[in-house]
């Protein structure tokens, strides 16, 4: 290098060492777009897809990338996984994974979060799919359906955002599968930590890994865990569609990740002794928590979980209260941060009405049962005693 100008130095110096003996612990963040080779015969090689190898990053794949698909394949048990740069991202791709083209049915629970709703009912229909809304608790009827058209995909969340049903992951896999439709879990609610998905049958678990996965509220991704045969497909479709997640976002969803278990269980018993103290509070009219011994779906959360938990969020109806009693509590509130996102470390609240079920009409909301006086909270890591003290001095200003 010393022989070459200067331009060219200042740009090659010090790149394409020999990393062979740097055994580093943690994964380091490859932002290389291309990758060089022995010789143009073994570049051929791996862009034909005969030899493993990086050759164009992060579109075709990334060492940093792979690493967190690797891990949040080993924590859904699932063969393979494929990170993309957000929650909505992995759901768009994957129903086009499993099939979902003009002329297709899917099948799609009617309360999931409010941006798959809207990309169900307006993009993949307005492409030239059938959607059904099904309610996820209506065994009878999603059954129908799949009997009655040639259904490529069910999906539902194993959580329901904001009412907290459960679904019945394992009588939803038999029909699917019985049917031949593919079962497409969102499991963003559960996390891995509480429930893997694929052992109850599913076919593709989806997370949006800005939640729970990354948990720090500093990175957006989507994730989607599934079989070798069926990232393959999507890999395929994704070299072309081009929503590629970035080494960086990698990174910092996969550092976030390794925490998962010790945030879970602590945001899960925040969670519980919240839904608990609401439960008794007289301006509650309802608390909707999975671990909830009155939850229509409590026995069915506890063996999702095995035992582990309702995981960190809950929702709850204020008595009497509309668009300005609910805004009043959430300007209130000192601690829990009033911010569009759940699964941080932070306690958050949300109101379901102006966010995350925005794009509804106020018909679709409230056919739903997302009521004006509906709040969501998304309990963090912080002592219970303090984000109970918020609450409590946030309820009162409505007295
Ligand atoms: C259950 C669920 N799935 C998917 C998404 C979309 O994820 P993202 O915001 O990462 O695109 C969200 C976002 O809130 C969600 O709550």
């Amino acid at each position: 290098m010393k022989e070459k100008q200067f331009n060219t130095r200042a740009v090659h110096a010090g790149e394409r060492a020999d990393f062979t003996n740097v055994n580093s612990v943690v994964t380091p963040i490859f932002p290389s777009v291309g990758y060089t080779f022995a010789d143009s015969n073994e570049l051929d090689a791996v862009l034909g897809g005969e030899q493993p190898g990086y050759v164009y990053s992060p579109r075709y794949a990334n060492p940093t990338v792979a690493a967190f698909e690797t891990a949040v394949a080993n924590l859904e048990s699932a063969a393979a996984a494929l990170a993309l740069p957000s929650g909505m991202a992995a759901i768009h791709l994957a129903l086009l994974g499993a099939g979902v083209r003009a002329g297709s049915h899917v099948v799609v629970a009617a309360d999931v979060y409010g941006a798959t709703y809207s990309l169900v009912q307006g993009i993949f229909t307005e492409l030239g799919a059938t959607v059904h809304l099904v309610d996820v608790l209506d065994l009878d009827g999603i059954e129908a359906i799949l009997a009655r058209e040639k259904v490529a995909a069910l999906l539902v969340e194993t959580i329901s955002n904001p009412l907290m049903k459960v679904a019945d992951l394992p009588r939803l896999a038999e029909l699917a599968h019985k049917h031949g439709a593919l079962l497409l879990v969102d499991n963003t609610f559960c996390s891995p930590y509480l429930c893997n998905p694929i052992e109850f049958g599913a076919d593709m678990v989806i997370h949006s890994a800005t939640k729970f996965i990354g948990g720090h509220g500093d990175v957006m991704t989507g994730i989607i865990a599934t079989s070798a045969e069926l990232k393959a497909e999507m890999v395929r479709l994704n070299k072309l569609l081009g929503s590629s997640l970035g080494p960086f976002e990698a990174w910092l969803a996969h550092r976030g990740l390794k925490t998962l278990p010790l945030r879970m269980r602590q945001q899960c018993q925040n969670a519980l002794e919240i839904a608990t103290w609401l439960q008794g509070h007289p301006q509650i009219s309802q608390v909707h928590y999975a671990f909830l011994p009155d939850h229509p779906q409590f026995d069915l959360m506890h063996r999702l979980s095995g035992g582990k938990g309702g995981g960190a969020v809950l929702s709850f109806e204020v008595l009497g209260a509309g668009r300005a009693e609910i805004f009043a509590l959430m300007d209130a509130l000192q601690l829990i941060q009033p911010a569009t996102s759940l699964g941080d470390i932070y306690s958050l609240m949300l109101y379901p009405a102006i966010s995350s079920h925005r794009s509804l009409t106020t018909e679709e909301r409230h056919n739903l049962g997302i009521g004006d006086g509906l709040l969501r909270l998304s309990a963090g890591i912080e002592d219970f005693a303090d984000i109970q003290a918020d609450l409590a001095q946030a309820l009162a200003v409505l007295d």
